[in-house]
């Protein structure tokens, strides 16, 4: 399985995916390309570094989103791509660009969605007071943070957590479950019935 990474920042999901693949962690899954849409974003480098091909299509340079997410199509049609991987991607991706996509969108979430969406997961969950969050890896749709649930993991909330400590174990368990998500689709154990997604034993 060929995938596309869309990332922004700092890229330890994407650098613990590369590791995966190179300790044979995860097997069949190959990185076509990674693309950021910051150019100081950590992640560019470390695809530098590995000999991964990248390239920064960045925001900033274009009038419209939509003109942006032409690029991004343009980018992600060049090379082979059965599955495009968000990690730490940080913009919502337009109707047109789904539409036209022409592969399953996947994403990772700091949270048990569909609890806290959205920007500061980590920081809702200790501003709202919950015992227990975690990680989840979803199929995109067109609202935020909102497709259909591949798989998740609890971590629970200490009383002494502040966003760095929930976030950083959070992390942990987001680098290991971004890997067995792929692997299941990678071997074609993932469907989706109605919003439900099952897998196959
Ligand atoms: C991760 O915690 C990821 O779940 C989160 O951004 C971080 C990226 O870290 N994504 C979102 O909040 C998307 N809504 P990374 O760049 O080190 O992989």
């Amino acid at each position: 399985m060929k995938i596309v990474v869309f990332a922004s920042g700092r890229g330890s999901n994407f650098k613990a995916i590369v590791e995966n693949i190179e300790s044979g962690a995860l097997t069949n899954v190959e990185v076509s390309l990674v693309l950021s849409d910051k150019p100081e974003a950590n992640v560019l480098t470390y695809a530098a570094e590995k000999g991964i091909p990248h390239v920064c299509v960045d925001s900033k340079t274009f009038a419209t989103k939509d003109d942006y997410e032409k690029a991004l199509l343009e980018e992600v049609h060049k090379v082979p791509c059965n599955l495009l991987v968000l990690a730490g991607y940080m913009r919502i991706l337009g109707e047109d660009f789904m539409t036209n996509v022409g592969c399953p969108v996947v994403n990772i979430h700091p949270s048990l969605l569909p609890s806290f969406p959205g920007l500061h997961a980590q920081q809702q969950a200790l501003d709202y007071g919950v015992k227990v969050s975690g990680c989840t890896v979803h199929f995109v749709d067109l609202e935020l943070d909102h497709g259909p649930i591949i798989a998740q993991v609890p971590v629970p909330v200490m009383d002494d957590d502040d966003e760095d400590s929930l976030s950083a174990r959070i992390l942990v368990q987001e680098h290991q479950l971004y890997t067995v998500c792929l692997q299941l689709i990678a071997d074609k154990k993932v469907s989706i019935v109605d919003r439900c997604v099952k897998i196959k034993k």
